[in-house]
């Protein structure tokens, strides 16, 4: 039984969970007197290894700006062991496009491009109000539905740890004290990582189905000094101590092999320098056109226009496409330092992979940056090298990790890049959840996951 494969759809599986649950329950009960769920015949019955946790369980950890390779810079013995005895996104996790943190957590936990979920940037100002942005907690910015409100909704339980979003008060969720501790970067990695496990002390009605916990590091170190500092690489080994200190936890509560821990990051990071070499000067283009500082809402990664005509401006598309053409214009003419790093478009006709126009919080001019280029007003006599992303999540240097373990992830697999959009379903389907709509394909938690009911042997 315990080994037998089905490939049924999720809502089947889904059934069968329920199922197999009552099954396994009743057995329990008929066979042993005590609480049934350590009982020899309960082990033999039970269509899944679950030992101690009497359902699945899903512990997402975010490692900001984890690049991906930054695990060969150093020894990582704990996320190697969890790429060994579990299933890596090869070439790692394709960020969704602006590469930028609340974006991306964003998009994780919905399924969502950041156009639909909202959070277009990590600020922003709304064109309509005039409201700005800032990563603030009103629920109004933040569209979509979040797995941990998915899973409260639906009568699971749910504890964030940091993630950004998760203390917006949302359907059933309330960030519940003690299960949504406020952010608060003094609190040290290892408290973080102790107070998530705690919750496995937890009396067993109690025990979270969901968790997800957030770590701000490597992002800070590679910010600061660059992806290629030797301070980063330290950043990355105190990553992979705490991994370690989850794997430790769990294995001390005997529960290693059945929580399914997912090891990921946001976005990547790359060398940035505020200098003439790497810069593009708006001003530059002034003898093409002249673009009031008023005007420019993030200069780069991402360079956002949104043009304030005058009211009696009639036919403001157009004119917005003028702008776009003549900034084109003098980026190609060969004049422009740098110009070629840079290609400014409409929303509209950004390319299709992007995702990025189908939101009115979104300027109406996007600009392009090239990788590691800086775009500002003027030349400023700055010479100072530190790291950025928000890039196109094309680039290699904007991908991180993904990485997979527990029943439902095979062992030792390797599955192509995917982007974060997909995460959501693979997560509702561990969990048994009705995923809300998303932008993640409904087939995607197939191609990474073991079927329900054909999990791997554990050792
Ligand atoms: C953040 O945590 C530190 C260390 O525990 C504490 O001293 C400080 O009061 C906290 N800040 C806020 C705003 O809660
Ligand atoms: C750069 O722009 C700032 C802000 O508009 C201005 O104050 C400064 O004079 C400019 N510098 C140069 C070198 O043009
Ligand atoms: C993303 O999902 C939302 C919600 O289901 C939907 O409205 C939108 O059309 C989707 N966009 C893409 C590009 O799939
Ligand atoms: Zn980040």
């Amino acid at each position: 039984m315990a080994k037998t494969k089905h490939a049924l759809s999720p809502k089947f599986s889904l059934i069968l969970l329920n199922l197999f649950i009552v099954a396994a329950t009743a057995a329990a009960i008929t066979t042993a007197n005590t609480n049934g769920f350590d009982s020899p015949s309960f082990k033999i019955s039970r269509p899944w290894p679950f030992k101690k946790l009497n359902k699945p369980v899903v512990l997402m950890i975010s490692c900001d700006g984890f690049r991906f390779g930054y695990q060969f810079k150093t020894d990582t013995p704990n996320i190697d062991l969890l790429i060994s005895r579990g299933t890596e996104a090869k070439h790692g996790l394709i960020s969704v496009f602006p590469t930028m943190t609340f974006p991306n957590h964003y998009s994780i936990a919905t399924g969502l491009y950041p156009a639909y979920h909202g959070i277009i940037m990590n600020k922003f100002t709304d064109p309509v109000s005039g409201e700005v942005f800032n990563k603030g907690l009103q629920p109004k910015w933040w569209l979509g539905e979040p797995l941990w409100v998915t899973a409260v909704n639906q009568g699971l339980k749910a504890v964030t740890y940091f993630w950004p979003g998760s203390e917006v008060p949302k359907g059933s969720w309330t960030c519940p004290e003690g299960y949504c501790p406020h952010f608060n970067l003094s609190i040290p990695l290892e408290e973080r990582v102790d107070s998530v496990l705690s919750h496995f002390d937890r009396p067993e009605d109690e025990i979270p189905d969901l968790l997800m916990l957030y770590f701000d590091e490597p992002d800070q170190s590679g910010h600061n000094y660059g992806p290629d500092d030797p301070r980063v690489t330290i950043a990355v080994s105190r990553v992979d101590k705490m991994i370690g200190r989850v794997i430790k936890g769990l294995k001390k509560r005997e529960i290693f092999d059945e929580v399914h821990v997912i090891v990921l990051g946001d976005h990547g990071m790359v060398t940035n320098c505020e200098c003439d070499e790497k810069a593009i000067y708006i001003d530059d283009l002034a003898d093409w056109i002249k673009i009031p500082s008023a005007w420019i809402k993030s200069y780069s990664p991402v360079l956002a226009i949104s043009p304030q005509w005058d009211k009696d401006v009639e036919n403001q598309g157009e004119k917005n496409a003028e702008v776009v053409a003549k900034m084109n214009e003098a980026l190609s003419s060969g004049k422009v330092k740098n110009g070629e790093f840079l290609k400014v478009y409409l929303k509209e006709k950004l390319p299709e992979r992007l995702h990025y126009s189908e939101s009115y919080r979104i300027p109406p001019i996007i600009g392009m940056v090239g990788e590691g280029l800086i775009v500002r007003k003027n030349r400023t006599n700055a010479q100072v090298c530190y790291g950025d992303h928000g890039y196109d999540n094309q680039l290699f240097s904007m991908r991180t990790i993904f990485v997979g373990h527990g029943s439902r992830f095979s062992r030792g697999k390797k599955v192509p890049s995917f982007e974060n959009v997909q995460i959501y379903n693979v997560v509702a389907e561990i969990l048994g959840l009705r995923p809300a709509p998303n932008n993640g394909s409904s087939l995607f938690p197939r191609s990474i996951l073991l079927p329900f009911g054909a999990t791997r042997d554990l050792t």
